[in-house]
């Protein structure tokens, strides 16, 4: 094979070269292999029902509506009657909708119930654990341990309420958990309750599929990047920013001086603006696989930013991604003046 004018020839030289020759033919078929293997899916779609938590807006709402559309029985879970009535509007008659609060273990029992008389003798195919929050973010001294429940009762504890009085359903149909974490369960990038809940939501998802995988239930986890939606969203994040600041006392302040929270929040407006990504079905795409495919895998990396550069990121001693934060973050005051 001839290189043509201009171009890198990189294959000619990796062929013309038997170890390089080797380890690409190993890559080409494990490539392979694993397409066709992620191409295998199951059928009988109109007889599953899938639970999903968190579906007023973001990745949750956009899932409901596309399993719908594929003829999946999608039970629908919101935290307001306005985001259920709007969803209901946009959804087939056969999409159900029930309002949960995922840190009232009394509200998933009676979702639970609910999901019980539609799935019957069937149990119930998909849960996908998809409720979640981010604030408060910042500075941890600048929080109290309520800060830090705040997310941690809706991301982990809730989800982990939900998974357990679910099980028993989800048995029964040798069904699927679908657990969305985020890149930011495997790297530390923001302070406060929603890097540890998201740590937390990895370790239980991995403890869940080890003890469910006797009993067919798979599990997946979704880790996606930086997307618009809701929790990412940097009005919400900046006004909870500015209260945080505004009850600080003065000696705390003076530590990181007057500027500090205007240039933080500066870097997170052009930031966010950079990095998050308007198209939420990237994620959608491996939940719906996670749901569908025969194999579903343990792990789904959802977005470029993440498959590409925070999970290579997360491999690399942590002082790498210390040093990528700091760079990008402003410093305090007290830091500059040493
Ligand atoms: C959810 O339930 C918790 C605990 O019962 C309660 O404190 C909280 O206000 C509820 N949240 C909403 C939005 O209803």
């Amino acid at each position: 094979m001839g290189s043509t004018e201009g171009g890198c020839g990189c294959l000619e030289v990796i062929l013309s070269h038997p170890t390089l020759s080797f380890i690409f033919l190993l890559t080409a078929v494990a490539a392979v292999r694993r397409y066709i293997r992620d191409s295998h899916k199951v059928d009988g779609f109109r007889d599953k029902h899938v639970f999903i938590t968190g579906c007023d807006t973001g990745f949750g709402n956009l899932l409901a509506r596309q399993l719908d559309g594929k003829g999946f029985q999608v039970i629908a879970a919101c935290l307001t009657e306005k985001g259920a009535t709007n969803l209901r509007a946009e959804t087939s008659p056969r999409l159900k909708t029930v309002l949960l609060n995922v840190t009232d273990s009394e509200s998933i029992r009676k979702a639970v119930e609910f999901v019980r008389g539609e799935v019957k003798e069937r149990g119930l195919w998909g849960l996908v654990n998809n409720a979640g929050r981010a604030t408060p973010i910042g500075p941890t001294d600048w929080m109290d341990l309520e800060d830090f429940t705040k997310v941690l009762d809706v991301n982990l504890i809730g989800l982990i309420d939900v998974t357990l009085q679910f099980i028993p359903l989800l048995k029964k149909a040798r069904g699927r958990v679908v657990n969305v974490a985020s890149i930011l369960g495997r790297l530390n990038l923001v302070g406060g309750g929603y890097c540890p809940s998201k740590w937390g939501v990895e370790a239980f998802s991995d403890s869940l599929r080890k003890d469910m995988s006797h009993f067919g239930v798979k599990v997946s986890i979704i880790e996606p990047g930086f997307f618009k939606t809701a929790v990412t969203s940097v009005d919400v994040i900046n006004a909870d920013m500015r209260r945080l600041w505004t009850r600080l006392p003065q000696n705390i302040k003076n530590s990181y001086g007057v500027t500090y929270l205007d240039d933080y929040m500066k870097v997170q407006d052009f930031s966010m603006g950079i990095l998050c990504s308007a198209d939420l079905s990237k994620v959608t795409r491996c939940m719906e696989h996670a749901l569908t495919a025969r194999f579903p895998r343990t792990r789904y990396g959802a977005g470029w930013d993440a498959k590409l550069f925070w999970i290579p990121l997360s491999y690399l001693p942590s002082f790498v991604a210390d040093f990528v934060v700091n760079t990008l973050l402003p410093s305090p005051q007290e830091a500059k003046n040493k």
